[in-house]
């Protein structure tokens, strides 16, 4: 479907993140310029299956730049992941006359409104928000930056408590399969060891290094663990793995686990929200179909929605060597 865009529809959908608030907000502010309508669709692809539609104006997004978490509300809708869900999305989204859709989340986002395009032709552009990071094509994913500054104060904070007691803490950070978070939080809060999902360094060696690490005069030692580490052992049968092998540390663990994805988007998150549903809007207007607006060296790109799918995670090996080096 191609032709002048009058009408643009937006949700937020997967995972919240900090931020997507400011992108809906820039949504709706870039269509008032470009003296375009626009539509909130609240949670996600389920609220396009029900048509669960408001209007929205350059007044409706007053006070919410500040504000965590999507005031459109999100879901992981199962519906749209059949053939006859989504075309229920089209028959509404085409009664209600509107052009195209801004979808702001993460691969799973992508996916389905790719999958949307493919079978009804329609015009889509991918926002990339998720804590992960994990969406290729984009330098950063709105609300990235703000989780990691949730988990640095945190460790920090487990930090004081670690040296007070002499203990060894195992954090759990979010990451199913980046580990973004873990790496550069682990690196930010000084963490003595950092386990992610893209490497698998067994743990007879992580026992090891701890050892030596005890020798060497540390008294307490903190273990930044993702979500989706390869050590084949959830963080308590690691923890208790670790309590059975190394005798003079007494072990507790902490499960971040959702304040990471709340809280008040950092500036660098609200700036790249603000950008990023700016370029969305040019981009429709510009003819763009079918990609994702993304930040690269500070500029917004247009990637192809399929590229963005592939191979998110951006694992880097510095990165890795800069923490072994720092963390002795
Ligand atoms: O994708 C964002 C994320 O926070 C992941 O880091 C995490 O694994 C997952 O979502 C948790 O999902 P849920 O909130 O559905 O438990």
């Amino acid at each position: 479907m191609q032709g002048k865009i009058k009408k643009i529809g937006v949700l937020t959908s997967g995972g919240d993140a900090p931020g997507m608030n400011a992108a809906i907000r820039a949504v709706v502010r870039g269509c008032a310029f470009q003296e375009i309508e626009c539509v909130g669709i609240y949670r996600g692809y389920e609220g396009l299956i029900e048509s669960d539609f408001e209007a929205l104006n350059a007044r409706s997004v007053r006070n919410i730049i500040s504000r965590g978490g999507t005031f459109l509300k999100s879901a992981r809708s199962k519906e749209f992941r059949t053939t006859e869900g989504r075309k229920k999305a089209y028959d509404n989204l085409k009664n209600a006359e509107i052009d195209a859709l801004v979808v702001i989340g993460g691969d799973g986002t992508f996916t389905g409104a790719l999958i949307f395009n493919e079978e009804h032709d329609f015009p889509v552009i991918g926002i990339p928000a998720t804590i992960d990071n994990d969406i290729n094509g984009t330098d950063y994913t709105i609300g990235y930056d703000t989780a990691l500054n949730t988990v640095v104060e945190a460790i920090d904070k487990i930090r004081d408590t670690a040296s007070s007691h002499n203990r060894l803490f195992l954090v759990e950070v979010m990451g199913r399969d980046a580990g973004d978070i873990a790496l550069n939080s682990g690196i930010g809060a000084g963490a003595e060891e950092i386990l992610i999902p893209e490497e698998d360094r067994g743990i007879e060696r992580l026992v090891e290094s701890l050892k030596k690490s005890r020798k060497s005069g540390k008294t307490s030692s903190i273990i930044v663990v993702a979500e989706g580490d390869k050590s084949g052992k959830n963080i308590f049968e690691l923890a208790e793995y670790i309590e059975g092998h190394l005798e003079d540390y007494e072990i507790r663990v902490s499960v971040l686990g959702h304040i990471q994805r709340g809280g008040s988007p950092s500036c660098y998150d609200r700036v790249l929200a603000s950008k990023l549903g700016i370029g969305a809007v040019d981009a429709l207007i510009n003819g763009e179909r079918t990609i994702m607006v993304g930040i690269h060296h500070q500029k917004v790109v247009s990637v192809p929605l399929e590229t963005a799918i592939k191979n998110g995670a951006k694992y880097d090996k510095n990165l890795r060597r800069v923490a072994d080096i720092t963390s002795v």
